[in-house]
């Protein structure tokens, strides 16, 4: 059974609660799966084979604070060549080209070090979208069981 770690980038805990829930989803449903509060992409990575990464989009197509320390740590070269991810990016339509900037740079980060994704980043537009952790849970289920 795979190991399937869950991250979360959050200015205001949408991104978070979403990464909570799905954890919370998934071990209902007998995965084995983890969220883990503080990202550090050594301890997240060395526990799992799959990452699911949930993040939200500050500033102009900015990643939030509590992931730089993670994103930093891609950028600097790590080889994860063993995990394969996937991206739920939350944002807002509203913000036009800077729309789930966040989500677009990790998933693009994580593919620079080697990792497989399972999928294109699911989008959540906080403009459309009342319970992004519904939508995430169904995208997560379908790709964790084809
Ligand atoms: C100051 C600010 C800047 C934002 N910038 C962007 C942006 O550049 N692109 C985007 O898609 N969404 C942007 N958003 C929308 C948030 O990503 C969206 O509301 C998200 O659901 C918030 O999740 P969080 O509660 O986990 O931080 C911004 C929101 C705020 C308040």
């Amino acid at each position: 059974m795979s190991e399937i770690a869950i991250v979360a980038g959050t200015v205001y805990g949408t991104a978070q609660f979403v990464a909570e829930e799905l954890a919370q989803s998934l071990v209902d449903a007998g995965h084995a799966a983890t969220f883990f509060e503080n990202a550090e992409l050594d301890t997240v990575t060395d526990s799992c084979d799959t990452l699911i990464v949930c993040s939200s989009t500050t500033g102009s197509g900015d990643i939030p604070d509590n992931l730089a320390g993670f994103h930093n740590a891609l950028k600097d070269g790590a080889s994860l060549s063993n995990l394969r991810f996937a991206v739920v990016a939350l944002g807002d339509s509203s913000y036009l080209d800077s729309y789930c900037g966040a989500g677009h740079t990790l998933h693009a980060a994580l593919e620079d070090c080697g990792a497989e994704p399972l999928a294109a980043p699911l989008e959540i537009d906080a403009n459309e979208v009342d319970t992004p952790e519904d939508v995430a849970l169904l995208w997560v289920e379908e790709l964790l069981n084809p």
